[in-house]
């Protein structure tokens, strides 16, 4: 009687570990199925994170004698082949561990810690010697019973399992983990760069109270539901600015972390470049501007982490412009501070929320906008109702006017925009109103409208470029450093499927009619334009950091992927002792990281003179 009992409890724990094995073996099968060989990606990228893993798991079968025999299942041709006598008793199955996340899900809730190698060494040592001894009590058990099994040959996952461990034919630790070549190690830096800067709030900024704006992690606090704008969840009024401290917090999140930087693809240095040089960039004494900075690259070229590629496989945020950070080191009164121009952060990869269309080291992220979803059903679902919404305006503008700027066209837009009366709407941002920071006016107008028009400001980009976005209206662009060579990650190389192009010079020179021009582009064609505008919704979104999405990558994790392709690159340079960044001159950068290549482009008369430096 108490033989039996132990037997009966033994065997519901092997139930579950089958259950637990056969899941873990479906998922790795469907993976390879679903996704294609070789990890491709359905992006077309294979460089980062899509390991084509070539590593082997033994399925054996146990028939109900006892005896072992085995089947060969190959997944790369799908074929089941009976397995030769005269060959291994066991054969591999190959795998890929492609870029599913279903089965990081599923290895992360075998896991206590971030490092996945670290855990199979765990689970290895534990679990699966346990699952061992498990299935030899279980062996022996079917034996005695052996008229009463069922069909020969049904594989027993979790004896398969614990063969594939006895045999000890693979050890755990080579079993390629879905997060090799995606690992990423945070600095640990010194408080005063992060921490430090954001217990201190009330001096942050001069103008506005960075104190509400960091809370919910960097979101900001939660916006008031109104339901006729956002949806139920996941709307705060976040500042652009707190855009390094949500980045910050998304990473700790990040699946594939590890606390070995010799592991990792990739090092992330947690600095609040943009909240720390915020606090001088009007101050008359220009050195402080400097300072903090500059300690912190001497602090990190410091570190035995910089001596592996000298830094360049090092990132940061700065949630501002890269203006802010690209002063003159020959003029201490030039805007801004010099962290882009430091020789260590050249050899990193800046990322700010505006590249330099002429320098190699910053590439642009989406600015955050006002919706940070918890799940993928909230975004799925604020799809559905930008696609579906009535538009009365056929256009509208954010913005103001400039009276001192005769480069800027604001002006000539403003006017078109008041004279096409009924067709536009111009939404006034003067400074005392304050109208244009509230959400509720901007997703208003922008919900409202087909088109939205975007022209360059203070600077190329803005953030209403992604609010827009994010309300289903699509841009209208004025020149191709707005976007097409800035966020090159987020955005599709093919700019006339979600955007339009009025070259500013057309409209400066009185050529170009915005309410013509637009109204001149078929019905079908903008609803398709739209179409592709709602999808890129995910791609600019930043997911609220207390939560993860499922299948959504969003703008967070299209930039890792950006980055960790880009040190790989690199990586590949340093290699085979090429100099990097040799195949095009740092002033073609824009051209080269847009289109992989240099020579003329239509684009050249753009970026011939370069636009100046200004503040927010
Ligand atoms: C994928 O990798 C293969 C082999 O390394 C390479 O030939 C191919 O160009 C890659 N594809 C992309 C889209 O990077
Ligand atoms: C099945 O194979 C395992 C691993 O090689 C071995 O330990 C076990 O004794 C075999 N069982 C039988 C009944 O041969
Ligand atoms: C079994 O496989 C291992 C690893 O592939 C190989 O080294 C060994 O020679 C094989 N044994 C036989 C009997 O084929
Ligand atoms: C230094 O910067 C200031 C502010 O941008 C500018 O007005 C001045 O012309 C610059 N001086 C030199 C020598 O470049
Ligand atoms: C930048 O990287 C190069 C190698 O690519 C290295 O020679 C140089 O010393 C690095 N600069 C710094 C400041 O570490």
């Amino acid at each position: 009687m108490t033989a039996k009992c132990t037997c009966r409890s033994q065997s519901w724990y092997i139930v579950f570990i089958s259950f637990l094995v056969w899941f873990t073996l479906f998922y790795l099968y469907s993976s390879s199925i679903t996704f294609g060989k070789k990890g491709d990606s359905f992006l077309g990228n294979n460089q980062t994170g899509f390991v084509a893993s070539t590593e082997y798991l033994y399925d054996v079968a146990i028939d109900e004698t006892g005896t072992n025999s085995s089947h060969v299942k190959d997944v790369e041709d799908d074929v089941k082949k009976p397995v030769d006598e005269t060959e291994n008793k066991t054969k591999p199955i190959k795998f890929y561990n492609d870029r599913d996340i279903d089965v990081d899900r599923l290895l992360a809730s075998l896991m206590p810690h971030n490092n996945e190698i670290e855990t199979f060494k765990t689970i290895s040592s534990k679990l699966l010697e346990e699952e061992l001894r498990n299935a030899k009590d279980y062996n022996r058990g079917r034996r005695g019973r052996a008229g009463r099994t069922r069909r020969r040959s049904k594989i027993k996952p979790a004896a398969a399992l614990a063969s594939f461990i006895g045999q000890n034919v693979v050890k755990p630790e080579s079993i390629s983990s879905p997060c090799l070549g995606r690992f990423v190690f945070i600095h640990d830096i010194p408080r005063k760069f992060n921490q430090d800067l954001l217990d201190n709030c009330q001096s942050l900024n001069v103008w506005t109270n960075m104190c509400e704006s960091s809370l919910n992690l960097g979101l900001g606090s939660s916006l008031p539901s109104k339901e006729n704008l956002y949806s139920k969840t996941g709307w705060f009024s976040t500042n652009q600015f707190l855009l390094e401290v949500i980045f910050h917090n998304r990473m700790k999140q990040y699946k594939c972390l590890t606390n070995d930087p010799s592991l990792a693809a990739a090092i992330y240095i947690p600095y609040y470049a943009g909240l720390d040089v915020g606090r001088y960039l009007w101050d008359p004494l220009g050195f402080r501007r400097d300072r903090d900075a500059a300690e912190l690259v001497e602090w990190l070229a410091g570190r035995p982490e910089w001596t592996k590629m000298w830094g360049r496989d090092h990132f940061m945020v700065a949630g501002r412009t890269n203006w802010d950070f690209r002063r003159d080191p020959e003029n201490v009164s030039d805007w801004g501070n010099g962290l882009l121009n430091f020789p260590e952060s050249k050899n990193m990869t800046m990322l700010v929320i505006e590249s330099s269309p002429w320098n190699n080291n910053d590439f642009a992220i989406p600015y955050p906008t006002y919706f940070h979803p918890s799940k993928d059903d909230n975004v799925f679902q604020w799809q559905n109702r930008m696609r579906r919404l009535k538009r009365r305006l056929l256009f509208s503008f954010a913005g103001a006017r400039r009276p001192n700027r005769d480069e800027s066209i604001g002006n000539e837009i403003i006017d078109q925009c008041l004279a096409s009366r009924k067709k536009c709407r111009f939404l006034e941002c003067d400074d005392q109103s304050q109208r244009c920071y509230k959400p509720d006016n901007l997703m208003k107008l922008f919900q409202s409208s087909v088109f939205c028009l975007q022209p360059p400001g203070d600077s190329y980009t803005g953030r209403s470029i992604f609010d827009s976005i994010l309300a289903g209206c699509i841009p209208v662009f004025f020149h191709p450093g707005s976007a097409y060579v800035q966020y090159i990650w987020h955005f599709p190389r093919d700019y006339t499927k979600y955007s339009v192009l009025i070259p500013a010079s057309a409209v400066k020179s009185g050529d170009a009619n915005i309410e013509k021009l637009l109204q001149r582009i078929p019905r079908e064609k903008r609803a398709a334009m739209r179409d592709e505008v709602v999808k890129l919704i995910p791609n600019v979104i930043y997911a609220d950091p207390a939560s993860k999405l499922e299948t959504i990558e969003d703008a967070f994790d299209l930039t890792v992927k950006g980055v960790l392709d880009r040190v790989e690159t690199i990586r590949k340079q340093m290699k085979d002792s090429k100099e990097v960044n040799s195949e095009f001159a740092e002033q073609e950068s824009w051209k080269y990281f847009t289109f992989g290549r240099v020579g003329g482009h239509e684009w050249d008369p753009f970026f011939s003179s370069k636009l100046g430096k200004h503040g927010t």
